[in-house]
C-alpha cells in the first residue's frame, strides 16, 4: 500500500513538473508585456482580430516565433520593432509568461 502511495506520489510530480512555472521567469515576462498590451490584449487574448491571442499557446512555440520576427525568418513590421532589441532571456521570459496565461 506505501509503495503504491509513493508511486502515485512520484506520478503527480513528474506530471505536474513537466511544465514547471518559473516564477522569476514568469515575473520578468509580465514587466515585459507592457511592450505587448496594446495588440494582443491585457492578458494575451486579443480584442483586434487581426492581431492572434497566444495566451497559453506552447512555449516552444512562442520563443521560436518571437526570435523569427526578431531575426526575419518570419516577417511582420510591428512584431520585428517590438523584438528588435530584445535578448534572448527576455523572449524567452515573454515566452514563459504568456504560456504559462489561461486562453
Ligand atoms: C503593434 C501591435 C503589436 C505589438 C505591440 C505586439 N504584437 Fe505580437 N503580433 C502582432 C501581429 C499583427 C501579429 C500577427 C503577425 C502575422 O500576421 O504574422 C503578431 C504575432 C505575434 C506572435 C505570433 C503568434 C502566432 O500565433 O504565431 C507572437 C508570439 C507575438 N506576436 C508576441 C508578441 C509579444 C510577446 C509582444 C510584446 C513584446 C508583441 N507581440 C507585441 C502585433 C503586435
Amino acid at each position: 500500500m506505501n509503495k503504491l502511495l509513493i508511486l502515485i506520489g512520484l506520478m503527480l510530480f513528474c506530471v505536474s513538473n513537466a511544465n514547471a512555472l518559473d516564477e522569476d521567469l514568469f515575473a520578468r515576462g509580465e514587466s515585459l508585456s507592457a511592450k505587448c498590451v496594446n495588440c494582443h490584449g491585457k492578458k494575451g487574448i486579443s480584442t483586434k482580430p487581426p492581431v492572434p491571442h497566444i495566451a497559453g499557446q506552447q512555449e516552444a512555440y512562442l520563443l521560436k516565433q518571437l526570435k523569427d520576427f526578431r531575426n526575419r525568418r518570419r516577417f511582420n513590421s510591428a512584431m520585428r520593432q517590438v523584438t528588435i532589441s530584445l535578448s534572448n532571456n527576455e523572449l524567452k521570459a515573454l515566452a514563459h509568461y504568456y504560456s504559462n496565461l489561461p486562453r
